[in-house]
């Protein structure tokens, strides 16, 4: 019934992003409003070095509790094959790793060239046995970069080429901060999709610049089924002051909706899961036009 599947990735790149810290319970109260709302996928939280991002040291924690909700696929990320074993011993359902096109933000992210992180990639994958999770590689700052600038459309072609190669189960593109415009979108979307063909599902974007929606219907145009999003558009960019995160889940679904296209989620219960979250971090700024204006009157959702 649905026909496009939008996987919330606030507790992982809102809360990562986030300026104040949730508690262990309300993270899990959170996704337990989330996925009552209709929400199939979360991505809930990272296995990363605890001391590098203190707020996804409950991952474990995090994932043990949405593997209790019955239909909910739980993602996690991962940066690494230590990051992996993890995910693999916690039961994550898909694993996603952020590989950049950018030279320099892959540096900077994970201290690995492009071509290192295509490589734990491929461990991985060798690694996982049968009943493993899925792997998505999400190609980072593909539309961008805050520190090298332009990224170079053939660069994120041949890394998807190469992910693709690796044995991925499938690729997302991700405006990691916010510099795509919906021409840029098209192009890229056609150009990588001619490469890898239907391993490339996901678009990650953010709306630091106000263009999230736009691009997510030109990537929608373009056939992508499969969005991240994050409730109130929680979380930023540590290289962009003030800039808001990634696009607004709620704002998403209203669009499709009011399109008359199912999401399977319901924009009722999305809003109760914003309070949650609101109430659980209330000097987090949250962002979002669908909060603050309501449904329009006689909103009929997407049958
Ligand atoms: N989980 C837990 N611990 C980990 C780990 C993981 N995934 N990966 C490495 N470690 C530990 C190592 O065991 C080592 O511990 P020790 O000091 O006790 O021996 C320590 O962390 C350093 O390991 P190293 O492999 O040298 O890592 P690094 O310091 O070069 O950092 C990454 C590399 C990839 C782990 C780190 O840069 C990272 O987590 N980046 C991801 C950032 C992110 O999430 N960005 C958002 C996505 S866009
Ligand atoms: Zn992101």
């Amino acid at each position: 019934m649905r026909q496009v599947h939008i996987c919330e990735v606030g507790p992982r790149d809102g809360l990562q992003n986030a300026r104040h810290r949730m508690t262990t319970e309300a993270k899990k109260r959170w996704v337990s409003a989330l996925a009552a709302a209709g929400v199939e996928e979360i991505e809930v939280g990272s296995f990363v070095p605890p001391k590098l991002i203190p707020a996804m040291a409950d991952t474990e924690e995090i994932v043990r509790h949405a593997l209790g909700i019955a239909g909910l696929r739980v993602v996690a990320l991962a940066p690494n094959v230590k990051g992996f074993e993890r995910a693999l011993q916690a039961g994550a359902h898909k694993v996603t790793f952020p590989v950049s096109a950018s030279r320099r933000h892959s540096e900077a992210n994970v201290r690995m060239s492009p071509e290192q992180m295509v490589a734990q990639v491929k461990t991985c994958v060798e690694m996982r046995g049968a009943s493993g999770p899925q792997i998505e590689a999400g190609i980072a700052t593909a539309f961008g970069c805050t520190l090298q600038g332009e990224v170079p459309e053939d660069d994120v072609v041949r890394l998807a080429a190469q992910l693709a190669e690796a044995g991925v189960d499938c690729i997302a593109l991700a405006d990691t901060v916010g510099y795509a415009n919906p021409a840029q979108i098209r192009r890229l979307f056609r150009r990588v999709r001619a490469e890898v063909g239907d391993k490339l599902e996901a678009a990650h974007l953010h709306n630091t610049r106000g263009l999230g929606l736009a691009n997510a219907l030109a990537a929608f145009d373009e056939g992508v089924r499969h969005f991240d999003a994050s409730l109130g558009g929680l979380g930023g960019c540590p290289f962009a002051p003030g800039a808001s995160g990634n696009v607004v889940t709620e704002d998403l679904v209203f669009m499709f909706e009011a399109m008359g296209i199912p999401t399977g989620i319901d924009l009722d219960r999305l809003i109760e899961a914003r309070r949650i979250l609101g109430e659980a971090l209330p000097e987090e700024p949250l962002y979002g036009h669908l909060a603050a204006a309501g449904l329009p009157k006689g909103f009929c959702a997407a049958a």
